[in-house]
């Protein structure tokens, strides 16, 4: 059995911190198109010098771009048993290509889990996440704190703020992301795999809901 699942949800919603506690659980790939980017961008590459400058205005990277190296990335062995997308799709145009892929592969989206927060939260949670730079593992100043000050709970890395955190750049995004969610949001609804889940509570309590929602593929 193969689980193909999307996360979606505006920046900030929890999606970052919901697959990780998703691929932990259920052994898929993380494929996220922003650490792609952000793993491209530490290491030079063209792609990392293509993206860099739209993430620091907080824009979307052009559809080719991005659809290019999803469809790289989902080609991989490790994707035979499913995989969690996580910020891609993101339009229209790359849900359609998404599909298609898909489709190439005799496969399809179980479900679009969609994590819903009121857009009021969404700033604060930006702007106080903090990031390990060894491991990757999302804390926050206020809401998920790690032990010590500035050092990662899990692997004792220093903690950093991602360059595109800081208040300009997340009102940016917040506004680009709400324009793009709409039609996507009514693209999955039309096909019958979008979840809803409230967003605006407790880390585990989110993490109960799409587990069990998960959990149901099986059945
Ligand atoms: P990307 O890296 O995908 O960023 P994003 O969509 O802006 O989402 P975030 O990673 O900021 O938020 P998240 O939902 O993962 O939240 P998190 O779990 O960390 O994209 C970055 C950029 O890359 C884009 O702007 C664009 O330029 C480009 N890009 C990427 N994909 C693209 C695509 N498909 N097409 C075009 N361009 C693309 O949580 C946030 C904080 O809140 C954390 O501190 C966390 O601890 C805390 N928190 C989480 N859940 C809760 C909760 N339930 N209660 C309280 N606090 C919580
Ligand atoms: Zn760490």
């Amino acid at each position: 059995m193969t689980v193909d699942l999307v996360l979606m949800g505006l920046p900030g919603a929890g999606k970052g911190t919901q697959a990780a506690m998703i691929v932990e659980k259920y052994g898929i790939p993380h494929i996220s198109t922003g650490d792609m980017f952000r793993a491209a961008i530490k290491e030079g590459t063209e792609l990392g010098k293509k993206a860099k400058k739209f993430m620091d205005e907080g824009q979307l990277v052009p559809d080719e771009v991005t659809i290019g190296i999803v469809r790289e990335r989902l080609a991989k062995e490790d994707c035979k048993k499913g995989f969690l997308l996580d910020g891609f799709p993101r339009t229209v145009p790359q849900a359609e290509a998404l599909d298609n892929i898909l489709n190439e592969m005799n496969r399809s989206i179980d479900y679009v889990i969609h994590i819903d927060v009121d857009r009021e939260i969404l700033m604060e949670r930006l702007t106080g996440r903090r990031i390990c730079r060894d491991c990757g593992a999302t804390y926050h100043l206020v809401f998920n704190p790690p032990k010590q000050p500035n050092v990662c709970d899990k692997c004792n890395g220093e903690l950093y703020q991602r360059d595109d955190d800081n208040e300009e750049t997340v009102a940016n995004r917040l506004e680009v992301n709400i324009n793009q969610q709409q039609p996507l949001l009514d693209y999955y609804r039309n096909k019958g795999v979008l979840k809803t889940i409230d967003g605006n509570r407790k880390i585990e309590e989110v993490f109960q809901e799409v587990d069990t929602l998960i959990g149901s593929l099986d059945e």
